[in-house]
């Protein structure tokens, strides 16, 4: 290698707007400098801080990629007109059409369920069926579900809302309300430690979670995970809900070519091993394999529905929680 095609290399960089843990995230970009040469600057925060910070540095905004987790948020910052498209061989034929934006401007690198977790004890999973089944009486009381302000929760009424229209999801929000067994607090894993403690029969909690607390080093996380199994929702219809982390690169992207090239990296064997193993996640690439816990739930059939629809009914979907009183 010359000098001057050094000194280019040592010069290139890439600025990460990322919304993911520092430590799910860095060991990636690492392997990522290391083969590259391009330096990656992680800036780290809440998902709709960086939007919102995106969108007030304007033409001016060092950022060249948003990453991120859920896609009601990647839609709104395609919506927002902060992000462009790309087009690049290596996205297209890794990531199924259904995870991919229609204008390609954002991509989905890795995937979770948003499932049913059950009490083992006291629940029988042949009384399980579907999402809209939470909303039977027969549950009255027994259901564990954060609140209405988190877009796992806005996604997946988002969901309904594509499959079954306003009006019924509306309806199918008050039964879920009044089957809750408390108002919602805290978090998935909260969710599940509450059926642990038999506050609640059932929890739906994204899969990374009980995976994590399966993991856990902590004996307090691993008793409550024993506690539940995992409950595929819809088998027998459409399947169960999807959701991502993802990214796009900024409309503004200073560093384009390098943010490409990155966003080609988190595709790779590599990147899909890595988010598959640390955080149980599934990887976007089905020819990449899932890790021993998520391998041990067995295989589920996985709702075809175009992800872009949960950013596009995820106005409807808030205004539908807050008249049912999903708190
Ligand atoms: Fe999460």
């Amino acid at each position: 290698m010359s000098l001057l095609a050094a000194g280019v290399l040592s010069a290139a960089e890439v600025n990460v707007y990322s919304a993911r843990q520092e430590n799910l995230i860095k060991p990636i970009l690492d392997q990522f400098s290391e083969q590259t040469g391009i330096t990656v600057n992680l800036i780290t925060g809440g998902a709709d801080e960086l939007i919102t910070r995106m969108d007030l540095e304007g033409a001016n905004s060092p950022a060249d990629i948003l990453l991120t987790v859920d896609v009601g948020r990647l839609h709104r910052a395609k919506e927002m007109g902060l992000l462009q498209s790309v087009d690049s061989d290596v996205l297209m034929s890794s990531i199924p059409e259904q995870y991919r934006d229609s204008d390609n401007q954002w991509f989905s690198v890795s995937l979770r369920s948003r499932v049913i977790v059950y009490d083992k004890d006291r629940v029988d999973p042949g009384e399980l069926s579907t999402y809209e089944d939470l909303a039977d009486p027969k549950w009255d009381g027994k259901i564990c579900i954060r609140s209405s302000s988190n877009i796992y929760n806005q996604s997946l009424t988002a969901s309904l809302v594509s499959h079954n229209g306003v009006e019924a999801t509306e309806e199918w929000a008050r039964g879920l309300v009044s089957n809750m067994a408390r108002s919602p607090q805290g978090g998935d894993r909260d969710q599940i430690a509450a059926v642990a403690i038999g506050q609640c029969e059932l929890a739906v909690v994204n899969t990374y979670y009980l995976a994590g607390m399966l993991n856990a080093t902590s004996d307090d996380q691993l008793e409550q995970a024993q506690a539940v199994d995992v409950f595929w929702p819809n088998q027998d219809g459409r399947g169960a809900h999807i959701n991502v982390s993802g990214a796009g690169v900024s409309e503004h992207a200073p560093n384009r070519a390098e943010a490409v090239q990155l966003l080609e990296f988190m595709v790779s064997d590599e990147a899909q091993t890595w988010y598959a193993e640390a955080n149980n996640e599934y990887p976007i690439r089905t020819d990449v394999p899932v890790s021993a816990t998520l391998e041990s739930w067995g295989e589920f059939k996985a709702d075809p529905l175009a992800l872009e629809q949960l950013g596009i009914h995820n106005a409807e979907a808030v205004r539908l929680m807050d008249r049912a009183d999903w708190r």
